[in-house]
């Protein structure tokens, strides 16, 4: 943990979950709870519940649940140290410098020593482009008519062609052989000691993360070769699925839109137009990592991949992602086939603005690309289109948005409106059907496999939820219970983690708060389980009813426990002792009341 415990309580308590969600959503009070829409899934109905009191929230819908750090992680989608310092802001408190553990410290170092490492290599090739050497990729980049200011900006540079003169510079800047090993820049000599320097005569585009630090390295070959392009592999910096390169300087524009392009040059050639707020995915496909990094700096998205097959493939893929994760989407393809670099180079800026403006709702893509083999002189041809057409737009939420597109797609193929709609209304209802049939198809199955397993494991699950409930709100439950369960007797190692904390909570003062109990815990599937403990309310009607139920939830999970240790034991004399240690289970019978 980052922070010491009593800081993450203080700041969780300058922050009044009510308040914060209330910043991101309208929430209505009912009692001490609030209730609002839940942003975490699709709902017409208000499902989600805060519970000002007990300072969580909880969705009966999708089962979000957690405190306000685990709401800040989930809505800006923070780690939890970010969420620590965004809510700490957000109240004006100072927070002490982090705290690493030894690990944690020595691995800091590593990356810092990489970092400099890569700024160092980074110098280096800028300098070579410099020098005489740098010659003929001077005049390539002259030929693709980069700016020297921009070279500059972008630190473009030159990688000579020996066998390892960066390994020697490096070497002669104090670095060891382990972390130019780890930078990724070097390939081992087979069969000798020695190492070579992975690129040669390339020029070369520093990639940059976040806060513009160079990570790695893409190296395009000057003449024509394979591979076109070379880069730096997965490094302790470098992660090729969560990097987006230039989004350090497209962020800066501020302007939550962002262009994405395929390429290093197709990037830099929008930027030196003018275009600021561009990024490339540089040839990796889009992912869900790349949506959520995205997500901090933009909310549209404009694709802008080459015109060929591949990139036409590439944007379709990436629009689902994109609209999951909450993006406005719109597609653009430069005419002819070329990329948005050749584009500009040849019509400039003020014709790529145009281009720009008339990018393409994304549903609009989907049904051009759709229309691509159809040929509508054939009247069975333009009903298959139309038929698929009402699919895609069945999967738009927005009334408007859909009433345009039918509008379009009607235009297009001279069928009515109304059909096209009615065609809709029956994609949506069978999605639905589908849906349900399915889920309730997978829940028999599951059910009639191993019908008595699940009920089982059902029945020690909730016994373990319960049981930490109880001892949660009661201290004198807790101390009974402690004299016969330990905290390996919870199957689960989050109940066990959960316990242990009852009892450091309870070291503090004699109430557990469950919010604070939560701050244990760093990921959101973590903070949901413990959320979930706390969210129902266990109501008995005497303490003789509580009584009863908790000594049959603690013999459920002690016998489970005996048993699992039963099914792991070496002799025959352990499993004797421990199949009497489940008949005195047996006896058992707990009373709160009278101590
Ligand atoms: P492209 O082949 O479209 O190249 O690959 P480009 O960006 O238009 O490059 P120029 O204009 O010919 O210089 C798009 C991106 O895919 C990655 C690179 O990041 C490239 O910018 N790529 C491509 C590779 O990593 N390796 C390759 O061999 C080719
Ligand atoms: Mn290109």
């Amino acid at each position: 943990m980052l922070y010491p415990q009593e800081i993450l309580e203080e700041v969780r308590m300058q922050n009044d979950i009510v308040d914060v969600i209330s910043e991101y959503l309208p929430l209505k009070q009912k009692g001490t709870s609030y209730f609002g829409l839940c942003p975490f899934h699709n709902e017409k109905t208000p499902s989600f519940s805060v519970n000002s009191e007990r300072q969580f929230y909880y969705c009966f819908g999708c089962g979000a649940a957690g405190n306000v750090y685990t709401f800040v992680m989930q809505m800006e989608n923070d780690t939890f140290p970010e969420a620590v310092r965004r809510l700490a802001d957000r109240a004006n408190i100072t927070l002490p410098e982090p705290q690493y553990t030894q690990q944690a410290k020595e691995q800091e170092q590593q990356r810092q020593r990489l970092f400099l490492l890569h700024k160092q290599a980074g110098r280096f090739f800028y300098e070579k482009l410099q020098e005489s050497v740098g010659e003929e990729a001077r005049t390539y980049l002259q030929k693709r008519q980069m700016h020297l200011n921009i070279q500059k900006k972008f630190g473009i540079g030159y990688a000579p062609k020996g066998q390892n003169e960066l390994y020697q510079h490096l070497q002669k800047k104090g670095f060891s052989q382990e972390e130019l090993q780890k930078s990724g820049l070097f390939l081992e000599k087979k069969g000798t000691k020695g190492y070579f320097d992975r690129f040669h005569h390339r020029l070369m585009f520093p990639i940059f993360d976040i806060q513009g630090r160079v990570i790695g390295f893409g190296g395009r070959i000057l003449s024509s070769g394979e591979p076109k392009y070379l880069n730096s592999p997965e490094t302790l910096l470098f992660n090729k699925s969560k990097n987006l390169y230039g989004l350090n300087f497209a962020k800066n524009t501020r302007k939550r839109e962002i262009i994405l392009v395929e390429g290093y040059m197709d990037m830099i050639s929008l930027y030196q137009a003018g275009f600021k707020n561009v990024a490339a995915s540089l040839g990796t496909a889009f992912n869900q990592e790349h949506a959520k990094v995205l997500k901090k700096y933009a909310d549209s998205v404009i694709l802008l991949y080459d015109s060929d097959d591949a990139g036409t493939m590439a944007a379709q893929r990436a629009i689902p992602i994109l609209v999951q994760n909450g993006f406005h989407v719109k597609v653009l393809q430069v005419p002819n086939g070329k990329d948005p670099d050749e584009f500009i180079k040849q019509h400039g800026a003020k014709a790529f603005s145009h281009l720009l403006a008339n990018a393409l709702h994304y549903v609009m893509f989907q049904i051009q690309c759709l229309k691509q083999p159809y040929d509508f002189t054939q009247t069975q041809q333009k009903v298959e289109f139309t038929t698929k057409a009402a699919n895609i737009l069945a999967k738009l939420d927005n009334d408007i948005e859909r009433n345009v597109y039918i509008a379009e797609v009607s235009h297009m193929t001279n069928i009515p409106q109304q059909a096209i709609e009615s065609e809709i209304v029956k994609n949506i209802k069978k999605e639905e059907m589908t849906f349900i049939q399915d889920a309730q198809q997978q829940r028999k199955t599951q059910y009639s496999k191993n019908k008595k397993e699940i009920i089982k494991s059902a029945g020690i699950l909730s016994a373990q939820k319960d049981i930490l409930y109880l001892c949660a709100s009661n201290i004198q439950v807790y101390h009974k219970i402690k004299t016969i369960l330990s905290a390996e007797d919870f199957l689960e190692p989050i109940y066990q983690k959960i316990y242990e904390k009852i009892e450091l909570l309870y070291q503090k003062s004699d109430t557990v708060f469950p919010a604070e109990m939560i701050n244990y815990f760093e990921l959101p599937e973590e903070q949901k389980k413990v959320t979930e403990i706390f969210a129902v309310v266990l109501h008995y009607n005497s303490i003789k009813d509580m009584e009863k139920a908790l000594t049959e939830e603690v013999k459920t999970v002690k016998k489970a426990s005996l048993d699992q240790l039963a099914a792991q034991a070496q002799s025959i004399e352990q499993v004797k002792k421990l199949v009497a240690e489940k008949r005195n289970v047996d006896s058992l019978y707990i009373t709160i009341a009278d101590g």
